[in-house]
Parts: C-alpha cells; sequence; structure tokens
C-alpha cells in the first residue's frame, strides 16, 4: 500500500471563510514550476498565473501580447509544481471580451489542458455575463477591478483609479454585479485604500488588493516585483522582499570568474 501525504487544499470555500473568520488571503504571481514549487512550500494561499507573464517573462512592454496558449504552457508547469494552494489563470486579451461563448470556449480550454482551479479576467458590468455562463459551466470565476491593465491603451497611463466620484461609483457597482453572478473573489487593482475598504465591506466574497490598502481581505504582488528579480518597477505599494537582481549576479559574476581563472571545474567536480 502506497504512503499517501496529507494535504489539506485551499479551494474557494476556504478563502469564503478565510474572509468569514478574518483571516487575510495571500497571493502571489507564478509562471513556472520551480517557483510555484517553492511558492506553494512556503504556504501560499493562490498562485495566479497571471497576463503579467507577458512582461516579466516575456519582456513585452504591455500584458496585450501574450496567448492563450502561451498562458496555458506557463499554468501547466505551474500547476505541476503545486500540491497545496489554489491556482487561478489569467486570461489573455483577446480570449474573452468578444462574447460569453467565446469566453466560456477560452475559460474551457484553459481548465482542460492546465489543470489549474479557476480562472480570471478583467473588468465589471461589461463582462458579468461572461461571468455567468463560465460559472454556470463549473468553473470558479475572479473578477479584476480598478486598474485594468489590458486596457492600457484606453486608460493611457498606470495611475491610481477611481479618485473620481463617477469612477468610484462605478466600480463599487461592479463589485457587486461581479458577486451576483457568481464570482469568488475580485482583484482590486491600484484604488484609493479607503474605496477598497468599501468594497471590501460591502461584499460577502474576498477582495485581493494591489496597491488598494490594507482594508482587502488579501494581498497579491508579482513575484519578480517582491522578490526584487526585477528591480526597475518600484511603485509605491510595492514591498521588496528579496534583492534576488543582486544575488544571482553576484553568483553569475563568480562563476565567470572561477571559469576564467580555471577554479572550476576543480578535481573534485570532475569525473
Ligand atoms: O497579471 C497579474 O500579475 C495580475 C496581478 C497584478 C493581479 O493580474
Amino acid at each position: 500500500m502506497s504512503v499517501q501525504k496529507e494535504i489539506k487544499k485551499i479551494t474557494t470555500n476556504t478563502l469564503l471563510k478565510m474572509k468569514a473568520g478574518g483571516e487575510k488571503i495571500s497571493m502571489l504571481t507564478a509562471y513556472d514550476f520551480s517557483f510555484a514549487k517553492i511558492i506553494d512550500g512556503a504556504g501560499i494561499d493562490i498562485i495566479l498565473v497571471g497576463d503579467s507573464a507577458s512582461n516579466v517573462m516575456a519582456g513585452h512592454e504591455t500584458t496585450l501580447p501574450i496567448t492563450l496558449d502561451q498562458m496555458i504552457y506557463h499554468a501547466q508547469s505551474v500547476v505541476r509544481g503545486i500540491d497545496r494552494c489554489l491556482v487561478v489563470v489569467d486570461m489573455p486579451f483577446g480570449t474573452y471580451q468578444s462574447n460569453s461563448e467565446i469566453a466560456l470556449a477560452s475559460a474551457i480550454k484553459i481548465m482542460k489542458e492546465t489543470g489549474g482551479h479557476s480562472v480570471k479576467f478583467e473588468g465589471g458590468e461589461e463582462v458579468v455575463d461572461s461571468v455567468k455562463k463560465i460559472v454556470s459551466a463549473g468553473i470558479p470565476v475572479m473578477g479584476h477591478l480598478g486598474l485594468t491593465p489590458q486596457s492600457i491603451y484606453k486608460f493611457g497611463t498606470y495611475t491610481v483609479r477611481a479618485k473620481e466620484e463617477d469612477e468610484a461609483e462605478k466600480l463599487k457597482k461592479d463589485a457587486l454585479l461581479l458577486q451576483k453572478a457568481g464570482a469568488f473573489a475580485i482583484v482590486l487593482e491600484k484604488i484609493p485604500a479607503a474605496l477598497a475598504k468599501e468594497v471590501s465591506e460591502s461584499l460577502t466574497i474576498p477582495t485581493i488588493g494591489i496597491g488598494a490598502g490594507q482594508d482587502c481581505d488579501g494581498q497579491v504582488l508579482v513575484m519578480h516585483d517582491m522578490l526584487g528579480i526585477n528591480t526597475e518597477f518600484k511603485p509605491r505599494f510595492l514591498r521588496q522582499y528579496a534583492n534576488v537582481n543582486e544575488l544571482a549576479t553576484a553568483a553569475v559574476q563568480q562563476y565567470i570568474k572561477d571559469v576564467k581563472s580555471k577554479d572550476f571545474p576543480n578535481k573534485e567536480e570532475q569525473y
């Protein structure tokens, strides 16, 4: 008889209970097997396979170019690295905006081919039909309001959203519509902390903030930013927990030095 590890997996129900019990939810992005293994092993609640992969993995300026197949490749790699956390996969630009049939087909492809547990996409009222359709097919959906990077060419800038009354009112309405449509959580990106608090208190489903203050029900950061791999991006909301860029540069420089000086490999490092 094989001995199986006893692992308590995080589900969308766990997240609802966490909100109800006042326990904050931790979420980070990951895009590959090795980092997913580290992040899941460290005890994270949710891994987001974000379309920020377009920026930090592929080097694009925006999230728009990444394709569904590329997101599926990243998500497959992440799923192979995890035991416990909930995996949310971003639906990339162009795979859900046209209509709810196309959105459902994209979500089904993600679920079938990746083994991920849920999908996320940007928008409020305009995507509510898609949320309903995908949720009725049995696929959990996370919403995303505030700064929605797939609309960068509409906004023209990555500054704080919903500072004005009319945009704040729309966001509050959108959050309630997403909840009513069946979303299990909503990312609130770069909006005033007071607005995020009001929205979080108005919902029974959890909010996950990024640049949205301490009263969201959880927090998310892009892994490359919080680990200091990508050191050029320094918004006010970002706390950098390590300087992996510095560590990796020093290690690579030492390796180059050792190769040039013939110190590496030594007698113990050969056959
Ligand atoms: O793609 C991403 O990394 C995201 C987070 C910023 C929430 O959507």
